[in-house]
């Protein structure tokens, strides 16, 4: 049997209609759009408004979009994947409710929780499923509704999220050319002090209590979390880089985690890449956590030509970070 890749044959997404500007949020905290702009890169960002809508809606949104798009029956798909922090429910699964919404009858399904990697971690897990031959159409759908868990009278937090999603269809390939050629995959647990939610876990279930002190909320400590961005986003694209020979050069786009400017720039300035090779759509969205990857696939993916080699990075809570080199598999129209 022939070693088969596991290639990117779709891409799609979605983003909710409200647009939550900076003028907005700086009548509802004590901030401004120079201070978002200098310290983050955001302008605006997309928001879920309409009651008993969740994260599901916007997945199976973008699932429908890519399965229109790629032609594909959904019958044909054999494993769905989500990525979120912002699931619709404990249980069950996110991606049992997408798959259910867009009709998905004879697929597995699980959700993976990365943080802000989780999109990168369940591209390194559908590779695996895809090259063991044990998965032959993969959906990886990244879905957040990251309203659901900001405290929007918290200035530190609340300019930096948005809710959208996006999804990739994963197919294997004979073509040992193209797709995922190579992962870094890594963690460590001590970040976990550092950006999580305190309650409504096992440990803090909901209470009077958790509610009245806020802890259903997004709790960061910016400052580490961004030191540890810096350096562990930027380590590992320039490790997979040197490992398989790349440099700024022959590397065709960078698609890094969209969490803070300086944070995209700094790992950008460390490969040595000029900002034309520098997927960023920040500036509209704002961090979309396990969605940011999709969505800038999705906006240059006009761009985008067969053979391409990418380096998709990130970092997000837990601590998790990583980077993927792929060679895109055809061309964006
Ligand atoms: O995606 C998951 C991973 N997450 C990240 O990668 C986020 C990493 N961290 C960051 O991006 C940055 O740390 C933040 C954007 C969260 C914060 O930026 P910073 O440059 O680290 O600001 P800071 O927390 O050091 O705060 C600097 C000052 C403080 O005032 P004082 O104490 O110097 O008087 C804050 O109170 O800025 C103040 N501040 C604000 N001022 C205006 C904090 N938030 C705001 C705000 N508007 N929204």
């Amino acid at each position: 049997m022939s070693k088969k890749n596991a290639i990117i044959t779709g891409v799609a997404g979605v983003l909710p209609d409200y647009i939550l500007t900076n003028e907005e949020l700086s009548r509802m905290v004590d901030t401004s759009d120079e201070w978002i702009m200098t310290r983050i890169g955001i302008k605006t960002r997309h928001i879920l408004k309409e009651p008993g809508k969740g994260s599901s809606d916007l997945g199976a949104e973008a699932v429908r979009r890519l399965l229109e798009k790629t032609n594909t029956n959904p019958d044909e798909i054999d494993m769905v994947l989500c990525a979120t922090v912002t699931p619709d429910h404990q249980f069950p699964a996110t991606a049992s409710i997408i798959s259910d919404k867009v009709g998905i009858k004879h697929a597995f399904h699980f959700d993976l929780n990365a943080g802000c990697s989780g999109f990168l971690y369940g591209l390194s897990t559908a590779t695996a499923y895809i090259e063991s031959g044990r998965a032959k159409k993969i959906v990886l759908v990244g879905a957040e509704k990251m309203s659901s868990i900001t405290d929007y009278t918290d200035r530190a937090t609340c300019p930096i999220f948005g809710d959208g999603s996006g999804a990739v269809l994963i197919e294997p390939s004979d073509d040992e050319t193209l797709g995922v050629i190579d992962i870094i995959m890594q963690s460590d647990g001590v970040g976990r002090h550092h950006l999580h939610q305190k309650a409504g876990g096992s440990v803090w279930p909901s209470s009077a209590e958790t509610v009245a002190n806020r802890e259903h909320f997004i709790y960061q400590e910016g400052q580490p979390v961004f030191k540890w961005a810096v350096s562990k986003m930027a380590d590992t694209a320039v490790e997979i880089m040197e490992r398989n020979n790349l440099t700024s050069d022959n590397i065709n786009w960078l698609v890094p985690h969209q969490a803070n400017n300086r944070i995209i720039e700094a790992t950008a300035q460390r490969m040595n890449l000029p900002k034309e090779k520098v997927m960023i759509n920040i500036q509209r969205y704002g961090n979309t956590t396990a969605a940011t990857l999709p969505l800038c696939l999705m906006d240059y993916e006009n761009q985008l030509r067969k053979g391409d080699n990418i380096i998709l990075a990130t970092f997000g809570a837990g601590f998790t970070w990583g980077a993927i080199y792929l060679k895109w598999a055809y061309d964006g129209k």
